[in-house]
């Protein structure tokens, strides 16, 4: 895909932090030479590694970085809902998730907003589509996120490939109404979560695939209760689906 040359909408880089001391400084230099137009919120959950004073430190000098710093950790869900807050309120056009860790490649973010130019109301990064792939993964991770995928696809059926990715773009009307949904999820499964709830609104979907690098700096943050949140939450959006089938066939 040939990114456009046409003026970037006012675009905010949302990225969670929870220790990525090591990480996060590549990531956004990296980013800041790929998108130098977008603006960046780094949302950290005062880390105790000092990420959030470092990011402080950024955000002195380039004011295009803005940090916003929350009490403790509570979550990947509350963090992102926390990041939307802050940009919904300030007007930007589309916003993006990303992680510090430079899993998601900020080179391959054109590609995902030419996705949005060209008409999507939320554009995935995806790593299970011809053209994606994932690198130098330990297999237990790859069939972790596989299995997810396929029982998401199998309980809800919202056709889409990689429903937990984490590298995605909204365009910001999109956005406001997942938010007003009252979103309850915590962990990873949020991802899956604000997809559901775009396919319910009849939102445009389209997955751009892409490079996922395992992170060479810092530690992944996913845990058994990660795992289990996600496997009992989309069990019950999935009965929910199926009951809400049912009803309308029988009615
Ligand atoms: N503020 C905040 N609070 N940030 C968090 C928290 C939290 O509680 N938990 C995780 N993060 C941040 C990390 O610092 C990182 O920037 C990003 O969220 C992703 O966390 P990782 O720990 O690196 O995730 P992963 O590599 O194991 O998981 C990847 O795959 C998941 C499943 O497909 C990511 O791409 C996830 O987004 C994805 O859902
Ligand atoms: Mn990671």
């Amino acid at each position: 895909m040939h990114p456009s040359s046409a003026p970037l909408p006012p675009t905010l880089v949302v990225i969670p932090t929870y220790d990525e001391r090591e990480a996060l400084p590549g990531t956004l230099a990296r980013l800041r030479a790929a998108v130098p137009e977008a603006h960046v919120l780094v949302v950290d959950d005062s880390s105790p590694d000092g990420t959030g004073e470092w990011a402080d430190e950024v955000a002195a000098r380039d004011e295009a970085v803005h940090v916003l710093h929350r009490a403790g950790k509570e979550g990947l869900g509350p963090a992102y809902l926390a990041g939307f807050a802050w940009g919904l309120e300030r007007g930007y056009a589309q916003l993006v998730e990303m992680d510090a860790d430079a899993s998601h490649r900020p080179e391959q973010l054109p590609g995902l907003l030419e996705a949005v130019r060209r008409g999507a109301d939320l554009a995935i990064g995806s790593r299970w589509i011809p053209g994606g792939a994932v690198h130098d993964w330990p297999l237990r991770r790859r069939v972790l996120s596989r299995g997810a995928n396929v029982y998401v696809q199998a309980l809800m059926g919202l056709g889409v490939a990689d429903a937990t990715a984490g590298f995605r773009v909204f365009r910001a009307e999109l956005l406001q109404r997942l938010v007003d949904g009252d979103i309850a999820s915590h962990g990873y499964c949020f991802q899956v979560d604000m997809t559901r709830r775009a396919r319910d609104l009849g939102a445009v979907i389209v997955e751009v695939p892409i490079d996922f690098d395992e992170r060479t700096e810092g530690a992944s943050k996913m845990s058994s209760d990660i795992v289990r949140e996600a496997l009992v939450k989309v069990t019950l959006w999935g009965l929910a689906r199926r009951a809400q089938g049912l009803r309308k066939a029988l009615r």
